[in-house]
């Protein structure tokens, strides 16, 4: 799908927790092409790279991001007023495969719950979504996704909200009657989904983070090792290539490629920080 350099307007902004805020900006030609799953590069006063962010949900004209300040970048995004122009490369990367007609498991894990809601609002009475959060005071978009799926469960690491403990343990529980597993959140988290996701045989896919330069498949700042159909370990982009993979190609236990070729990115991901 064609991306673009892309003017929106910052119609309304909100500020969910301590460190996390939930911006709507408008561009109808934006909205009506960006698909569930993808992400935007947005740019930063006087940053020269761009951050990425996942769609959180596209509603008529107007596009949802949520995001937690962690750095310089996202604290200066987080300063935008309303009414204020933000530019973004958009729309960006693959998302999870949907069939809106079979049982879907979505699981998120604190920041990685944002990027799902919009997938997860596809497949409607369809969709299952287990939240984690460490705490009640991190939980967020509880009512979006609540009016938007047929079951949500939340959970807690330290049980001050929804179930004691770790995502997993409902999901265990959930499998036999799932079709489809979708997840977006921490690589330990993903990594134990994907171990539960094939010891019940049913496809999952999780959606990746990497450090991020261009995000457009030219700089291979974004590498990732993956396992092909033959067993060689290559590296993909997360930003071209995903950030969707399927669960069982991701290399988990770190493998790296053996012999790296010339097509393939021979580098680790941009660790600068601050640009
Ligand atoms: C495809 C994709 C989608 C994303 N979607 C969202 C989203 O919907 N909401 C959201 O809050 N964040 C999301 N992120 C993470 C977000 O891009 C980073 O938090 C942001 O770029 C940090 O920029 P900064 O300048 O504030 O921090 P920096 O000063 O650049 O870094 C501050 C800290 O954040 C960590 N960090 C920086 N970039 C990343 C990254 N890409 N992944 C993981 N950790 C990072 C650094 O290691 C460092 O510890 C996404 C990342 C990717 C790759
Ligand atoms: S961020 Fe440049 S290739 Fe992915």
């Amino acid at each position: 799908m064609k991306y673009d350099a892309q003017d929106c307007e910052l119609v309304a902004k909100a500020q969910l927790t301590a460190t996390i805020y939930d911006f709507r900006l408008k561009n109808p030609a934006l909205a009506a092409i960006t698909r569930p799953g993808q992400f935007v590069q947005v740019l930063v006063p006087s940053k020269t790279l761009r951050r990425p962010i996942s769609v959180c949900d596209v509603e008529g004209d107007v596009l949802r991001l949520v995001f937690e300040v962690r750095g310089e970048g996202t604290a200066l995004l987080a300063q935008t007023k309303v009414g204020e122009i933000i530019n973004l490369i958009a729309p960006l990367g693959h998302g999870f495969t949907l069939e809106p007609d079979k049982k879907t498991i979505f699981v998120g894990g604190g920041i990685g719950v944002p990027p799902l809601l919009y997938s997860a609002k596809q497949c409607g009475q369809n969709a299952i979504v287990i939240n984690g959060f460490r705490q009640r005071s991190a939980v967020i978009l509880e009512d979006d996704f609540r009016q938007a799926v047929g079951q949500l469960i939340l959970t807690t690491d330290d049980g001050s909200y929804g179930l004691p403990g770790f995502v997993t343990q409902p999901l265990e529980e959930l499998l036999p009657q799932a079709d489809r597993i979708c997840a977006c959140g921490p690589m330990p988290m993903l990594k134990n989904i994907a171990k539960l996701a094939q010891q019940y045989h049913v496809p999952c896919e999780v959606s990746l983070e990497q450090r991020m330069a261009c995000g457009i498949g030219a700089c291979l700042g974004c590498a990732v090792a993956v396992k092909e159909a033959d067993g060689r370990v290559i590296y993909r982009h997360v930003c071209k290539d995903g950030p969707v993979f399927d669960s069982q190609c991701v290399a988990w236990d770190g493998e790296k490629p053996q012999p790296v070729t010339s097509n393939t990115p021979d580098k680790k991901p941009n660790e600068k920080e601050g640009q």
